[in-house]
């Protein structure tokens, strides 16, 4: 298991930009493999999960030419042109190549096996099977609901969906199975999640329509390729703008990153919370709105994270509990079950490790409530095999008394391989 020791910093600066976005990452592979013609995608994420996107697709047959890094092109095969990959597709940690790939796969007439990491596979993915098998998929896995998953391809048809749950995986995975189904299929969630893959499928000409809460698709109809440029993914901006707003003397200038709205939730919780963060020369680069940063230090005091909000900041919030130990007041996080079925139980991992440092958060069912003002100590900490986890507890190592040793690191190249270099580039 690798290691790093984190010392107690005084202050971050710099301007800096982040790897292209993992979600868009991921749905650029899907879509341009499943699209007619050339692809060119430029900002693609080098992370592991977004690899393991780019590898499954090759094993289905489909050409892609690395240029250089974050540059591709990808040949795709049209709607019904993937191969049968013949041997089981191993997506590694990668919960969102997992669901979305088999609404694809589900529309083929070939067989797939689907599984993953030891992480992966005690995730569930009974909240996919069950939508795709109202639409005529056939699944199985050894106790309907973890991987590994077989999916025998076959005919699908459209439904009307109202998904129990607001996830963009789940959403994105029936929108895709549509592809490949006769009528018009729907879903409905409870409250808005990411929408990458309706921009991407809009900004690809494909008939979809989006009322309210509801997002339908027209289904066999080919899509045309064309060239993708991926922003700066926010989620890994998430970690240096609170490392910037707890270091005092620090301000950081951020480029280029993707601030989707339903992405941007970060931002919003910390403006709430007195954060010093100003957005600048906003445009939208291929549907997707992107622009720069600028973060000062601040003084934070407490806020209340919860309902719909939740959807928008779900991978934040590992962070966004750090930032709240240093918060005046109280923080209270509610609504955010999910959090117990994401790469590790976050819920459970965050009320741990940050508690280990001197923290004082109380763990709820479905969120925590986190007691600010609190001087963090330097502690041996651990990330559970949970990227988002292995970096909250690197910033807050930042900012501890003593030295932080932080077990598991390596899960890091999960999304943000370069994290640690970028970071030490900044800090002093
Ligand atoms: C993702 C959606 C979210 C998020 C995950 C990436 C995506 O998961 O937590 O990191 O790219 O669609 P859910 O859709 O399950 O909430």
């Amino acid at each position: 298991m690798k290691t790093v020791k984190v010392a107690k910093k005084k202050k971050i600066e710099g301007e800096t930009s982040f790897p292209g976005d993992k979600s868009i990452s991921h749905r650029a592979i899907m879509l341009g493999s499943i699209a007619r013609g050339k692809t060119r995608v430029k900002g693609f994420s080098n992370s592991v999960d977004c690899r393991s996107t780019l590898n499954a697709f090759l094993k289905l047959g489909v050409e892609i030419e690395e240029h250089s890094e974050g540059e591709l092109t990808i040949s795709g095969r049209g709607l019904k042109g993937l191969a049968c990959a013949r041997e089981t597709i191993d997506v590694g940690n990668s919960g969102t190549t997992m669901r979305l790939i088999s609404g694809i796969l589900a529309g083929q007439d070939f067989s797939s096996t689907i599984s993953g990491d030891e992480y992966l596979r005690n995730r569930p993915m009974r909240r996919i099977i069950l939508p795709l098998r109202q639409m005529g998929a056939k699944i199985s896995s050894p106790d309907d609901n973890h991987p590994p998953i077989t999916i025998e391809g076959r005919k699908l048809h459209s439904i009307d969906y109202h998904s129990p749950i607001a996830s963009a995986q789940v959403k994105s995975c029936i929108l895709l199975a549509g592809l490949y189904a006769s009528g018009k299929t729907s879903v409905t969630e409870p409250s808005q999640s990411r929408d990458h893959t309706e921009r991407m499928l809009k900004y690809l000409e494909a008939s979809i329509e989006i009322k309210g809460r509801t997002v339908s698709i027209g289904g066999l109809s080919e899509l045309e390729a064309r060239a993708i440029t991926i922003p700066g993914d926010i989620s890994s901006a998430a970690f240096f703008m609170v490392a910037c707003l707890l270091l005092k003397n620090s301000e950081m200038s951020i480029k280029g990153v993707g601030i989707n709205p339903t992405r941007t939730g970060i931002i919003d919780v910390l403006k709430e919370m007195g954060a010093d963060i100003t957005i600048e020369n906003v445009h939208e680069v291929c549907g997707e709105p992107v622009a720069d940063l600028n973060v000062k230090s601040s003084t934070l005091r407490a806020t209340n994270i919860g309902g719909e909000l939740i959807p928008r900041v779900i991978d934040e919030i590992p962070v966004l509990a750090l930032a709240a130990t240093q918060a005046e007041g109280v923080t209270e996080i509610s609504g955010a079950q999910e959090l117990r079925v994401k790469e590790s139980d976050r819920i459970g991992t965050v009320v741990s490790e940050l508690t280990k440092m001197g923290a004082s958060i109380e763990e709820k069912e479905d969120g925590m409530v986190i007691s600010g003002g609190k001087r963090l100590v330097g502690s041996s900490v651990n990330s559970f095999g949970d990227h988002r986890m292995a970096m909250a507890l690197t910033i807050a190592g930042l900012i501890a008394d003593g030295e932080t040793t932080i077990s598991g690191v390596e899960c890091i190249d999960v999304s943000f391989p370069h994290f640690i270099d970028t970071l030490n580039r900044m800090v002093e």
